[in-house]
């Protein structure tokens, strides 16, 4: 594929030099049809059984993308206090969030408790904290599935190397502690890890979690947790996460417990890149060009205090030249490297990539960044956080989170 802004269209009304020159750069722009077209595909995985889709918000938690979530059907996934107030803002009702938290203190779960937000705890000794906290109450308990899949070992969160969960040997001392504190076991969920392209390891670790279920009597849910992947590399037409198959696939695993097990729970999932990353590119500006050492770097404004991902995870992004608003064809490829405007060696978006010759004052837009994208920024080097932009199903653009200011860097000290 040439370009995927202008296949879909992505600016709408505007392009991407006239919201640089309009808002500043580095810019995160958001596209509301992609944004919905996705949200919607994945509250379809189940359709056989009672099902919800909790979009897991720490992928993206501005407030304007989680009413689009809201207004999709969905429900969500805070990891914190920070995530539950954020969702409140947006209007979601306490029985549309579940929070699924690791290591928070007892303030933190008695935000949730006083709000009745249904709690997974992630160890026997976060259970027995809520146990005190809670006595008599409801709650919910996070299984490490013991195997695990991603795109990089740091974002794998099942199997026995990470910190997550509680393991299968242990689910004894669940029982214990919930006799003790008289806790009613509602749900169990899981997250074996973030971006698969095929299903099969994730089916893996529902048939087994399903195995672990039928220990639990009178279960009112099970999540199977998120980390549906989605093409990262989709200018050389890498093809999507085939969310059909993967249903196909899934009921006749559902089916089976259901016969089993007497009833349907309510499933759930937790997605979070699937929602919202291809619903996003960041535009940044080339402020040098140079060679070092023969190799050619493109200097830009979006340092990794604005993206993360490629430094933290050797994430890849695919990249557009934009000059004059208009994307240059993609031909005549030379490698250059992207970098940003960071005190770091790590500052690198793009390594040794194969793009058309990029001059000062070109736009590069790096897509597929709505996930881990804004929600990672932080103000390294003292540079404030950037603005986002939202473009409408009507085309519009719409600042959706202001730049941050120098004054906003100072505000607390
Ligand atoms: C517990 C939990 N649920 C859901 C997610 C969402 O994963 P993804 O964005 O890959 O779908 C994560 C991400 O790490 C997670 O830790």
């Amino acid at each position: 594929m040439n370009s995927f802004v202008e296949k879909v269209n992505f600016f709408g009304n505007t392009n991407a030099e006239e919201l640089a020159k309009k808002y500043g750069t580095p810019l995160y722009v958001y596209n509301e049809n992609i944004l919905r077209d996705r949200m919607h595909k994945v509250s379809q995985v189940i359709t056989k059984y009672p099902y919800t889709a909790n979009y897991s918000v720490k992928a993206n938690t501005n407030i304007h993308i989680l009413k689009l979530a809201h207004e999709e059907g969905l429900n969500c996934d805070a990891m914190s206090e920070g995530e539950i107030r954020m969702l409140e803002a947006a209007g979601f009702e306490y029985d549309r969030i579940f929070f699924v938290p690791n290591n928070v203190s007892d303030e933190e779960m008695k935000y949730a408790i006083d709000r009745n937000i249904m709690t997974s705890l992630d160890s026997l000794a976060q259970l027995r904290r809520y146990g005190k906290l809670n006595k008599g109450g409801k709650c919910a308990v996070r299984i490490n599935p013991g195997v695990g899949a991603g795109h990089h070992e740091k974002v794998v969160t099942g199997g026995k190397k990470t910190k997550f969960g509680i393991s299968e040997e242990d689910i004894d001392e669940i029982f214990e502690i919930a006799k003790e504190y008289n806790l009613t076991i509602a749900g169990i969920n899981q997250h074996i890890g973030s971006l698969f392209m095929k299903p099969d390891p994730y089916l893996e670790a529902v048939s087994n979690l399903l195995r672990i279920a039928k220990r639990f009597k009178n279960l009112e849910f099970i999540d199977f947790g998120g980390g549906y992947g989605i093409p990262y590399h989709k200018l050389d037409d890498e093809a999507e996460y085939d969310i059909e198959d993967f249903k196909k696939r899934l009921e006749p695993i559902l089916d089976e417990f259901v016969k089993d097990y007497g009833y349907a729970p309510l499933f759930k999932s937790e997605p979070g890149r699937f929602c919202v990353a291809e619903g996003s590119v960041l535009l940044g500006r080339v402020y040098a060009t140079k060679t070092n050492a023969g190799k050619e770097y493109a200097g830009t404004d979006i340092g990794m205090n604005v993206l993360v991902r490629p430094s933290m995870y050797d994430s890849w992004h695919d990249a557009e030249i934009i000059r004059d608003g208009k994307v240059v064809k993609r031909e005549n490829l030379k490698e250059i490297t992207i970098c940003g405007n960071i005190c770091e060696s790590g500052d690198l978006l793009c390594k040794e990539r194969p793009v058309p010759d990029i001059k000062e004052e070109d736009i590069v837009c790096l897509l597929d960044t709505g996930a881990y994208g804004y929600s990672m920024c932080s103000n390294y080097n003292s540079r404030p956080r950037p603005a986002e932009v939202l473009i409408t199903k009507a085309g519009e653009d719409k600042v959706i989170r202001k730049r941050e200011t120098y004054e906003d860097l100072l505000r607390h000290m």
